[in-house]
């Protein structure tokens, strides 16, 4: 039994790296295909090194540019190794372009596709990820869900594929750094100190690369905050921030702490210490409720909202009327009641033994 696993930015790597321990456990042979999407040493060869996840066979070299360039190029040049490996599945996680690019792989070559993360829905067709995961879903054999939340979204669309609910990947990855950071990564403890600063991510197309858009959430800045806000920038936002000539204004502003975009498992000590986290990514906003912080979400619409509804998260519409008085929001927020934390929300940390006992059954059948 052999399956391709398609992978091309940072959290597929990170996810990726957890699953293929787990196929090759059972005996199910794994060849990694990444598409090139990420390659900044930060996004990259740092985490590669620092996972030391096993070596992808093929680099597909597909680079930046828009949606159609880099789903088109990185399917043209899949299928040969689809061809040249013969695998019985392909895997793809999540919702990024290399997943869509692993999805048209294995429709126009006949095989198995296996989605990780299926049934993610935010219902914002303007996100090119939303327009991925509604194609990606309805072309999977093999379906596995986050939550019940994300199951009971597929229902709604009748998919044709099997579905079951199996937990997040990002929660074994985080189960395992939450026992070795403690240990790593003394030196942050003198840096930060425990729930006195906020962690600030964005990385979001229709957030950092909209200029309008762009300019109204870095308003937020501007205002008076209680505690500083640690910001490690994303390498294609520094060239955002440069381009529009705010850069070095931002690195003078006393509320924030710009910092080179941090790797994995220092991401999730300045998770944890936070007060809480600001963010626009899905992932941050799963590991920020398992390490049991208040998540605000700069976005319009989300796919976690059981979070919201339990008091977790809370939605920030930024626009020119309302990005006024963030930080007093941010205060009320912190101080208002949520339901109690549910450790199990997104799987007891076994999803990558759960997803690939399901994959080898599906491939025996
Ligand atoms: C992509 C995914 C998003 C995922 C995110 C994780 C899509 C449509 N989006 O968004 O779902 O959450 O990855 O980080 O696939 N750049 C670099 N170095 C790199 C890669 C990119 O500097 O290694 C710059 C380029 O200028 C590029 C910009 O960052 O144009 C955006 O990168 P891209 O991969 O297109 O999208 P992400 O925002 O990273």
């Amino acid at each position: 039994m052999k399956a391709l696993v398609i992978i091309g930015t940072r959290p597929q790597i990170i996810k990726a790296n957890i699953l293929t321990k787990s196929l090759l456990d059972i005996g199910i042979e794994v060849e990694l295909v990444y598409t090139g999407q990420h390659y900044s040493k930060e996004l990259f060869t740092d985490l590669i090194e620092e996972l030391g996840i096993m070596e992808a066979k093929y680099n597909l070299q597909v680079g930046s540019g828009d949606n159609k360039y880099q789903i088109r190029l990185g399917v043209t040049r899949l299928l040969p190794v689809i061809k040249e490996e013969n695998p019985d599945c392909i895997i793809t996680i999540g919702d990024s372009n290399p997943a869509l690019v692993g999805s048209l792989g294995a429709l126009l070559t006949d095989r198995i596709l296996v989605h990780i993360e299926a049934g993610l829905r935010s219902n914002d067709l303007r996100e090119p990820e939303e327009i991925n995961r509604i194609y990606i879903d309805s072309l999977a054999d093999l379906m596995f869900c986050s939550t019940e939340e994300n199951y009971n979204n597929l229902s709604k669309e009748m998919s044709c594929g099997e579905v079951s609910i199996t937990g997040d990947l990002l929660c074994d990855a985080w189960c395992y750094s939450n026992k070795y950071i403690e240990n790593c990564l003394n030196q942050f403890s003198s840096q930060y100190a425990d729930n006195e600063y906020y962690l600030f991510t964005l990385h979001r197309k229709s957030n950092a690369y909209v200029k309008d858009r762009f300019k109204q959430v870095m308003q937020i800045f501007s205002e008076e905050w209680d505690f500083p806000v640690v910001w490690p920038v994303h390498p294609g936002v520094i060239l955002e921030l440069k381009k529009n000539n705010i850069f070095d204004c931002l690195c003078k502003n006393k509320n924030l702490l710009l910092i080179p975009a941090l790797n994995y498992f220092e991401c999730q000590w300045l998770i944890k210490h936070s007060r809480a986290v600001i963010t626009d990514s899905v992932g941050i906003q799963v590991e920020t409720y398992l390490s049991r912080k208040p998540c605000v979400v700069i976005r319009d619409k989300i796919e976690h909202n059981y979070l919201e509804d339990i008091g977790w998260s809370i939605r920030v519409n930024l626009n020119a009327v309302n990005s006024h008085n963030f930080v007093y929001r941010l205060k009320l927020f912190y101080e208002s009641e949520r339901k109690p934390h549910n450790p199990l929300l997104f799987g007891d940390g076994n999803a990558a033994v759960l997803m690939a006992n399901k994959i080898k059954e599906y491939l025996l059948k």
